[in-house]
């Protein structure tokens, strides 16, 4: 009897490369994301992390030269522009600018349309979102510009779920929260996996982002210079010295 096949990875990266006027960014040969996954990329500032989630989506600051294929559940998407990305279901919540702030809580969600065909892909409700997100349920008439960090946080993940993501994709969703609501967002990304969805993660705060995912991806200068299992990764030097620290 034969092995079966394994599954089809949700996306499959090869060769992806981002160039800016001669300096490489980014160089990745191989990469793979795999259903109801929670994997992290981590790296230092400048590692090329945001570079990496943003050539996924086919968008990019400036203008590099980019090259490489992503496929995203087989077919390759290397040809689509962003918003077309975005309508199968690749969703990047960046690292600021993620709700409009002159738009209530509740316009946010309703502005969110729904795509008309998601095909298969689980739309939450506002109803749903407002039981995952008990804050924004009560804040659902105040402006997105009065919402604290956390709660911006939030409802940046809340208008994603809104366009049915087949990938989820967070850029450092810690940044500027103290650690309490660092884990609190990072406890409802791991609420939302267990339900099924595929969550790449993109984090400078390799501590926290190690709590929370199943799988490390160390990235320097533009390279994966590690990745496998979470608790593999914890012990290897390259992240326990580098960025753990003698308290971990
Ligand atoms: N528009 C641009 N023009 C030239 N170089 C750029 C541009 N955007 C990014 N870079 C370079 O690409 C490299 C990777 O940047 P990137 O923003 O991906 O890092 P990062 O890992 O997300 O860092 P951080 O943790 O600070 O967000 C950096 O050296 C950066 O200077
Ligand atoms: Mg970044």
């Amino acid at each position: 009897m034969s092995a079966p096949n394994p599954p089809t990875p949700v996306l499959d990266v090869r060769n992806l490369s981002v160039v800016y006027a001669g300096n490489r960014a980014l160089s990745v040969a191989q990469f793979q994301l795999h259903e109801g996954e929670l994997a992290g990329i981590v790296g230092a500032n400048g590692a090329g992390k945001s570079t990496f989630a943003n050539a996924l989506l086919g968008w990019s600051r400036g203008a590099p030269k980019v090259t490489g294929d992503v496929l995203l559940d087989g077919q390759s998407i290397s040809a689509l522009n962003t918003p077309e990305r975005v309508r199968r279901g690749l969703l990047l919540i960046p690292e600021s600018d993620l709700v409009f702030a002159t738009m209530s809580v509740a316009e946010n969600l309703t502005h969110a349309a729904s795509p008309a065909q998601a095909s298969g892909r689980r739309i939450y409700t506002t109803d749903e979102i407002y039981d995952l997100f008990p804050n924004l349920a009560e804040r659902r008439d105040h402006l997105g510009g009065q919402l604290s960090g956390g709660e911006r946080q939030m409802l940046g993940i809340a208008r994603a779920l809104r366009l049915a993501p087949r990938v989820l994709m967070l850029d450092e969703p810690s940044i500027g929260l103290a650690p309490k609501l660092v884990s609190v967002v990072l406890q409802t990304v791991r609420t939302l996996v267990n339900e099924g969805l595929t969550v790449l993660l993109v984090e400078q705060n390799v501590k926290a982002a190690i709590r929370a995912v199943d799988r490390l991806i160390l990235l320097e200068r533009g390279q994966i210079l590690a990745e496998g299992p979470v608790e593999e990764m914890k012990a290897d030097p390259r992240v326990a010295d580098a960025y753990l620290g003698a308290d971990s």
